[in-house]
């Protein structure tokens, strides 16, 4: 068990604080510590695992930030590495630089970088890929598909197998690196598009990219599958500093909470009694729900902290730095996840040394989008629904919440037949039916003894 990554960047300043002859908030010490001073001269000695000054390039905050992460995601572990800061501190930067197709080598962000990486570690010599990549944004405690804008109310889910979920998100297979960004250009296009439609600014949501690296062994057939999920986090200024009014007040109040469960659930994290298991509040907000297998210790995570170098955003630096210091105590474990779905063999990665199937699109003639199954959210409706008929609503909910925390509902079908979705949902209920029975007989005996 170990700690996540936990380093701080600061962007140079920008042409406003250098007019100001801005003297700047921060001494540096060595590339782990600096001094840093509040708006009122006091200091404070602050360490992460790495500190990348105003001069720092990009490649190198890919190289220790997200290259170690990407390798163990190739090798069927789960990653998440998220930027975290007040608006304009550098995040969307840090994640993709001046642009996701900007060629410029220097400039590029981790998002394209990543990309680079996770192709360039794949080993052809035993192992077969299938890359997905899904992008959904989170705006207003709502999480919105960018690759299909009319889903803008995905559901998130926990599959015992498979963690995390979002069921019915488009899923986007991707064969190479150079598809792979025309692919996130279009999602990063269609938050354009969505903000001009609800006139939002994207700091006023979290942007979340999702790659899924499946690996099928050519010996024995074995599956295992790694997630990666990159955070460019929205603004977590004070909403009285921005003077946000009206909606915009209400955004900033929904990011805001957001932001805070992030911290509850950090704080719960690493403020829990050792030996006991505390209750974390994964669930308050979407971004912590979406973020629970990458907090609870089955990712390697690495979050960065991003800040303005300006002594006039102080505050603002000092609560991000302050958020990170508590965040680098979370443990995490991460483990190999094994799977039993099938690669789709007709969009897998193989060796590009003469195999034709690299490269190959999809028989259909659309060669890139594959929604993931919905089945698994609609039986789930139709086993509720049938409990319903049977038991009043209190119970309904409470066993629906207990099976989706044992993994039990929501499991999505290997094979999307019908007949086996019939199947599930048949044996789904009949297994509910008896545990509700055996309650009933256990809840009675109870009663007896309390009456004797
Ligand atoms: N490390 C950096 N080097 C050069 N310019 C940067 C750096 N970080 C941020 N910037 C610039 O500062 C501005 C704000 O950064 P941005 O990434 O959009 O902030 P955020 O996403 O946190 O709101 C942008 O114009 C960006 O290009
Ligand atoms: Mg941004």
């Amino acid at each position: 068990m170990s700690n996540i990554t936990v380093c701080a960047r600061f962007r140079p300043s920008n042409t406003q604080e250098k007019q100001n002859n801005d003297s700047g908030c921060i001494r540096c010490i060595d590339t782990e510590s600096f001094i840093f001073k509040d708006e009122k001269d006091e200091e404070f000695v602050f360490s992460f695992d790495r500190v990348f000054y105003e001069k720092s390039e990009q490649a190198d905050v890919y190289q220790f930030l997200a290259l170690p992460i990407v390798r163990d995601v190739v090798d069927a572990l789960n990653g998440t590495v998220i930027t975290y800061g007040q608006t304009g501190a550098g995040k969307t930067y840090s994640m993709e630089g001046l642009g996701i197709l900007e060629c410029d080598e220097q400039k590029k962000g981790l998002l394209p970088r990543v990309v680079e990486g996770i192709f360039d570690s794949l080993n052809f010599e035993d192992k077969i890929y299938s890359i997905k990549l899904s992008m959904v944004e989170i705006y207003m405690e709502k999480v919105r598909d960018l690759f299909d804008l009319s889903k803008d109310n995905i559901q998130i889910k926990e599959s015992k197998s498979r963690g995390i979920i979002l069921p019915g998100v488009t899923e986007i297979t991707v064969l190479d690196p150079a598809e792979t960004l025309q692919s996130l250009s279009r999602g990063i296009a269609n938050r354009a598009v969505g903000e001009t439609q609800m006139n939002v600014a994207s700091s006023r949501s979290h942007c979340i990219y999702i790659f899924t690296i499946q690996q099928e062994f050519s010996s024995d057939k074995r599956m295992r599958s790694g997630k990666l999920i990159l955070v460019d986090l929205a603004g977590s200024e004070k909403v009285e500093k921005t003077g946000a009014e009206g909606r915009v007040l209400e955004e900033a109040k929904t990011i805001n909470k957001s932001l805070s469960a992030l911290g509850n659930v950090i704080n719960s994290l690493t403020c829990g009694l050792q030996g006991k298991a505390s209750h974390i509040p994964y669930r308050d907000s979407k971004l912590t729900r979406i973020l629970q297998d990458a907090l609870g210790g089955n990712a390697r995570t690495a979050l960065l902290c991003c800040c303005s170098p300006s002594a006039l955003n102080a505050p603002e630096s000092l609560s991000t730095l302050r958020f990170g210091v508590r965040a680098k105590h979370i443990k995490a474990s991460p483990r190999v996840n094994y799977s039993e779905e099938k690669c789709d063999n007709s969009f897998s990665v193989s060796s590009p040394s003469g195999d034709t199937s690299f490269g190959a699109s999809s028989p259909s003639g659309d060669t890139s989008f594959s929604a993931s199954s919905p089945s698994g959210d609609e039986s789930s409706a139709t086993i509720l629904n049938k409990l319903r008929e049977k038991l009043n609503a209190e119970d309904v909910k409470l066993l629906e919440e207990v099976f989706i925390q044992e993994g039990i509902l929501f499991e999505p079908p290997s094979v999307e037949e019908e007949s086996d979705i019939e199947e599930l949902i048949l044996r789904t209920i009949s297994s509910l039916q008896a545990a509700v029975e055996e309650l009933t007989v256990t809840v009675n005996e109870v009663r007896t003894i309390k009456m004797c």
